[in-house]
């Protein structure tokens, strides 16, 4: 058969030729024009019934070969290829919008179609859970990171459970800073904290099995979680924080059996409490009597201001059901997506293959870079900075409040951490949040950390990465619209 006319292709000048003459070509074979065995005119002739250059036409013929949808055969000429089925219908016919019908979603994807997108957004002063990002000691990092750019040995894969010399150097670390028993083989290297989450999720639970979570907690574990389509059972909560002593009691929450249990035993999240040493002793052995596992976040007791750092649950006893976890988002920066988990050894082999599934090897380069920033000692020193610089900054905004808001807002006063909590009682926080983003201010509404039924409602404010020109300005902006906005009403 041969092909109709190509006096109707039309080319404009702000594409490729070639693309253009290559989709024409291809919408002609989709919609049938030219169907399956046609013979296309020589090269030469369609470059001259197109006015194009035949390079041009050689190239998107050669091209149309590799991609199957014509055939050369020698001494005939070229062909539409004559095993294309008669009804393709091309990319242009096929709906991927609202319209069309599209192969069904997983019964996870379809419950996260219903949740909302909640991203991180832009940084603005006061959004929590930023480091002071302006005083990270760049050149010294620059200056590791060129030495390792150009290894080879960097390039290629290494292993899923972290980089060695990292483990060696977070172990050594962990267990002089944090108070953590381990060993570099108990080590797992994540994409930041909430992979390490993940893992558990994934490594522990069953679907239908029961997790306690705070009440009010943070909420990417409740979402790795609920993920594996676990069940949060809120745990009765205290001054500073999770209230052992109603926890033992209940025992509602007890005949459900637990299988695991999330804590921030050395800083809650996000309120701030310490949980006493007799509390910390008291839950594990309630978690070894419950046979429930305890993940301990681990996520910024490095900041501590006024006495030494809370030493890690994880340590206070050998062979505690703990799986102890940690992030570089705070104590470097977020972007760096680095996380740690540290796991009784029995269990490294399954959360390794585990991460292989999930996401597998750690960027290589960046693991190199931090196990020298930490084994030249840039690590400890830069904490060390960080500690004095956001005590000051916590004071002062801390003492903004009391001295502007006193009447208004009650600081959750927790002396450690990046972020304060403050509770305004009895607001709407969402749109308290929202306008106070319209001054060019980050927050979190209170309410949105609560797993049901919150109870308070008010802001948490990350203050690490804000100036004190900043710390002024977001007050008064807060005063302001407290001042202004009846917020009981809205
Ligand atoms: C309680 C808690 N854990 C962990 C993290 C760190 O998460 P990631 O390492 O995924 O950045 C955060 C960050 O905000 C947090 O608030």
């Amino acid at each position: 058969m041969e092909a109709p006319s190509f006096s109707s292709f039309a080319f404009c000048a702000d594409r490729p030729l070639q693309e253009q003459l290559q989709q024409q070509l291809t919408d002609w074979i989709y919609t049938g024009r030219l169907s399956p065995g046609t013979r296309l005119p020589s090269s030469r002739r369609l470059a001259a019934e197109l006015n194009i250059s035949r390079n041009t036409v050689t190239i998107v013929l050669d091209q149309l070969k590799s991609e199957g949808f014509l055939e050369g055969i020698q001494g005939k000429g070229v062909f539409v290829a004559p095993d294309l089925p008669t009804d393709i219908s091309g990319p242009s016919k096929v709906n991927w919008g609202h319209k069309g019908p599209l192969p069904e979603l997983s019964e996870f994807g379809v419950y996260l179609n219903k949740t909302p997108l909640t991203e991180h957004g832009k940084i603005l002063p006061f959004t929590p859970g930023i480091p002071d990002i302006a005083s990270f000691p760049q050149k010294s990092w620059l200056q590791i990171q060129r030495r390792h750019q150009s290894r080879i040995n960097l390039m290629g894969y290494d292993g899923n459970q972290g980089y060695g010399p990292l483990r060696e150097a977070l172990s050594e670390y962990l267990k002089l800073s944090r108070g953590v028993r381990c060993t570099p083989q108990q080590i797992i290297i994540t994409q930041g904290a909430q992979q390490a989450i993940s893992l558990c999720a994934q490594v522990l639970l069953n679907e239908g099995d029961s997790v306690l979570v705070e009440n009010p907690g943070y909420m990417g574990a409740r979402k790795a979680f609920l993920a594996r389509r676990a069940k949060l059972i809120s745990c009765p909560m205290g001054e500073n924080g999770i209230d052992l002593d109603a926890l033992q009691k209940n025992k509602n929450i007890n005949a459900r059996q637990p299988k695991l249990m999330y804590v921030t035993p050395t800083h809650q999240y996000p309120l701030g409490g310490i949980l006493p040493a007799s509390q910390r002793l008291k839950l594990l052995d309630w978690a070894s009597q419950q046979h429930t596992w305890l993940i301990e976040d681990d996520y910024d007791s490095e900041f501590h201001y006024f006495h030494k750092p809370i030493a890690a649950l994880q340590g206070m006893a050998e062979e505690t059901p703990v799986i102890y976890m940690g992030s570089f988002s705070k104590t470097l920066f977020p972007a760096l997506r680095l996380g740690y988990l540290v796991v009784p050894e029995p269990l490294a082999k399954v959360f390794i293959k585990a991460k292989s599934f999930m996401g597998g090897e750690s960027p290589l380069l960046t693991q190199a870079v931090v196990a020298d920033f930490i084994g030249e000692g840039h690590f400890i020193r830069h904490l060390r900075k960080m500690r004095l610089l956001y005590q000051d900054k916590w004071q002062h905004l801390n003492s903004l409040l009391n001295n502007e808001l006193s009447e208004q807002v009650r600081p959750i006063l927790q002396s450690a951490g990046m972020h304060l909590a403050i509770e305004i009682p009895n607001i709407d926080d969402q749109t308290l949040k929202q306008l106070f983003q319209q001054q060019g201010f980050g927050s979190s509404a209170l309410s949105s950390y609560f797993n049901e039924n919150p109870t308070m409602t008010g802001l948490v404010l990350g203050f690490a990465n804000t100036t004190e020109h900043q710390r002024e300005q977001g007050v008064a902006a807060l005063k302001k619209i407290l001042d202004i906005e009846d917020m009981r009403s809205i």
